[in-house]
């Protein structure tokens, strides 16, 4: 069996992958700064450096005897990316290259790398379901480090044959998500909410859409990438097809949670995107994987997980 670097695997989709690449017999060897993530998200038979993936020497030697990276590590927050633009940059672009970078330098050639990419590439796109080859025109910082991202991969592929491949998530959500954190991801900070008998928050009308995405089908796309095609540097949507509001969202949380929902409106967050639905064809023809979950199972689960954490 294989060992794999998984950067930000203390977070919330990276322990799940650590957890499944554990489970398939890997060996594990995560890199990330704890700023998000908590070691007792990973397993316990990963080892973990804890450090920075935007400090080149730190990837140099997390990345040495590996058989290939898995980079996830980021500042995965939008909002946080407009507040400090030149920081998370830091992390979001230059951490991306330093594992690509990395990865050329291994001493028997290049490790392939499977890195995470957005939705937020496509920004307010209204040619919905967005496939691959949609116009990228990102609103915010985030969405445009990670089309810097793709960028980079090509430039790994091209210039110094690193296989890469790039998984463009859509909104992934599941048991880990921190729910205390107003940087996390809206399904989490709902359920604490709605669990608490506490109102919602909503930005704006509530009539954005979002296409989410269970975390255990993200994870599975994870694993695939590892296995190629890396003929080319290919990018694919990881997504349903299917959108909901954010009002839906909620009332679709509070009949899981079995409370009532009180909706609050509030200015909408700015560089906000509309309508966000991926297309998700590609990767089912090109990789033979689709998402499985349906939203009210995946929901059901992370709200007891939530309540069982005491939410
Ligand atoms: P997360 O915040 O739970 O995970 C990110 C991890 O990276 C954390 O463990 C954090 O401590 C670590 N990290 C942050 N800065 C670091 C640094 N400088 N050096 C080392 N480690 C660092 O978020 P997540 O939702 O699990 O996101 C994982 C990846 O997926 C990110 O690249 C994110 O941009 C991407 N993504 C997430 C979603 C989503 O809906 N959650 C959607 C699209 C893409
Ligand atoms: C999310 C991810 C980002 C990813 C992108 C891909 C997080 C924190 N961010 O961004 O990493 O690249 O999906 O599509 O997981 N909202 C409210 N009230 C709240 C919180 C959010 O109304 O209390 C709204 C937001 O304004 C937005 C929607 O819910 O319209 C989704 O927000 P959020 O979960 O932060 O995700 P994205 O910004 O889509």
């Amino acid at each position: 069996m294989a060992l794999y670097l998984v950067t930000g695997g203390c977070g919330f989709i990276g322990s799940h992958l650590a957890d499944a690449l554990v489970a398939a017999g890997h060996g594990v060897r995560i890199l990330d700064d704890l700023s998000t993530g908590k070691r007792e998200n990973a397993p316990r038979a990963a080892e973990i450096v804890v450090g920075d993936v935007a400090d080149a020497a730190i990837v140099r030697r997390a990345t040495a005897g590996v058989a290939g990276c898995f980079h996830l590590a980021a500042i995965a927050s939008v909002a946080r990316s407009n507040e400090d633009w030149a920081g998370t940059h830091r992390v979001n672009l230059t951490g991306a290259i330093n594992v690509f970078d990395a990865a050329r330098a291994q001493q028997g050639g290049p490790v392939p790398v499977v890195y995470v990419s957005s939705a937020a590439v496509y920004g307010d796109n209204p040619n919905v379901p967005l496939s691959e080859d949609a116009a990228t025109r990102p609103l915010t910082a985030y969405g445009a480090d990670k089309l810097g991202c793709e960028l980079h991969a090509r430039v790994a592929h091209t210039v110094h044959r690193v296989p890469v491949v790039g998984f463009r998530f859509f909104n992934i959500y599941g048991p880990r998500q921190d729910p205390r954190s107003p940087y996390s991801g809206v399904i989490s900070i709902f359920t604490d909410r709605i669990l608490a008998g506490r109102p919602v928050e909503v930005h704006g009308d509530g009539e954005q859409t979002r296409d989410f995405v269970y975390v255990a089908d993200a994870v599975r796309f994870l694993i695939r990438g590892m296995a190629g095609p890396f003929g080319d540097s290919r990018v694919f949507n990881v997504c349903t097809g299917r959108a909901t509001s954010v009002n839906a969202l909620a009332r679709i949380i509070g009949e899981a949670a079995g409370k009532r929902v009180e909706l609050r409106h509030a200015a909408p967050r700015s560089g906000d995107i509309r309508v966000s639905i991926g297309d998700p064809r590609a990767a089912a023809s090109a990789l033979g994987i689709r998402v499985e979950t349906a939203i009210e199972d995946g929901l059901r689960t992370t709200v007891a997980s939530i309540a069982a954490a005491g939410g």
